[in-house]
């Protein structure tokens, strides 16, 4: 129903055991649009964008990327258009931060995955091409002065834009950013608040996380989820006054009026 999205999740269902974790789960995000997904501990935000990811199937619904239908494995996401940063950083120590974003790039270049890491290219021009896309995308999350440096020696907010730019080289059309902003200072917020705004001229992105100002400022629209199911969806300014939000996140019944 929504042609133009670049994800439309449609009725998703995951069960684990006897506990329904997303019951009948719908959202859609268009061109150029920041989602968020917020909810209390246990709402079933992870385990969406383990879904988004390949990582889980659903038992019920479906998942379409531009409009189509795919069988969404985490080792094809690059292929289908899809990258995610993981909730920590996840950087290769042994590899510079260059290194580090080449790898994310490796599925695109014809070279390979292995030919890339050992630095033993099939050509000098998969090699040159891969470099040029990694040193864009450090680039682009304000991290080119860190190409050479190693991610230990780097702080930790430096080593997120790095993890940042590995989703980024392989140029997905959707990102999903799990808790992006977790264990970044005030100044390093404001950062990845801009950051976010700047990566939404080109992409998508699906981002999940707890802090409530960042998601007030970054996304275009956010989903809230509450025992797996959507309670709320709009604007951050209509979620926020939404008193189902906030019985939520307050643990009270959304019902509220007493009526049962
Ligand atoms: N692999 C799993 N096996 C069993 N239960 C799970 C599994 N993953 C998540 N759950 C349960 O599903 C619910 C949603 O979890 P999760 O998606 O991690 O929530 P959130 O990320 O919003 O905190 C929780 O009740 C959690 O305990
Ligand atoms: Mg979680």
């Amino acid at each position: 129903m929504n042609p133009g999205s670049v994800l439309e999740v449609r009725d998703v269902t995951v069960r684990f055991g006897g506990l329904t974790a997303l019951d009948a789960v719908s959202l859609a995000v268009p061109p150029r649009h920041v989602k968020g997904v917020i909810g209390p501990n246990g709402a079933g935000k992870t385990t969406l964008l383990n879904v988004l990811c390949g990582f889980i199937r659903p038992d019920e619904g479906e998942v379409l990327l531009r409009g189509r239908r795919h069988d969404i494995r985490p080792h094809r996401l690059a292929g289908l258009g899809v990258a995610r940063t993981l909730q920590g950083v996840g950087l290769y120590q042994g590899l510079s931060a260059l290194e580090n974003v080449m790898m994310g790039a490796t599925s695109r270049a014809s070279a390979g995955f292995w030919s890339a890491l050992l630095a033993l290219p099939r050509s000098g021009r998969d090699e040159r091409r891969l470099r040029e896309a990694a040193v864009a995308a450090l680039d682009r999350v304000g991290a080119a002065d860190a190409a050479g440096a190693m991610p230990g020696a780097l702080p930790y907010g430096m080593r997120k834009r790095i993890a940042l730019a590995r989703a980024l080289v392989a140029k997905p059309a959707l990102l999903l950013l799990d808790e992006p902003a977790s264990g970044l200072d005030e100044a390093e917020l404001a950062e990845l608040s801009a950051l976010i705004r700047d990566l939404a001229a080109e992409e998508s992105l699906v981002v999940v996380e707890h802090h409530m100002d960042l998601m007030m400022s970054v996304c275009d629209s956010i989903t809230v989820l509450d025992f797996g199911k959507v309670i709320a969806s709009g604007t951050p300014r209509e979620v926020q006054g939404d008193p189902a939000v906030t019985a939520a996140y307050l643990g009270a019944d959304p019902g509220g009026s007493g009526a049962c």
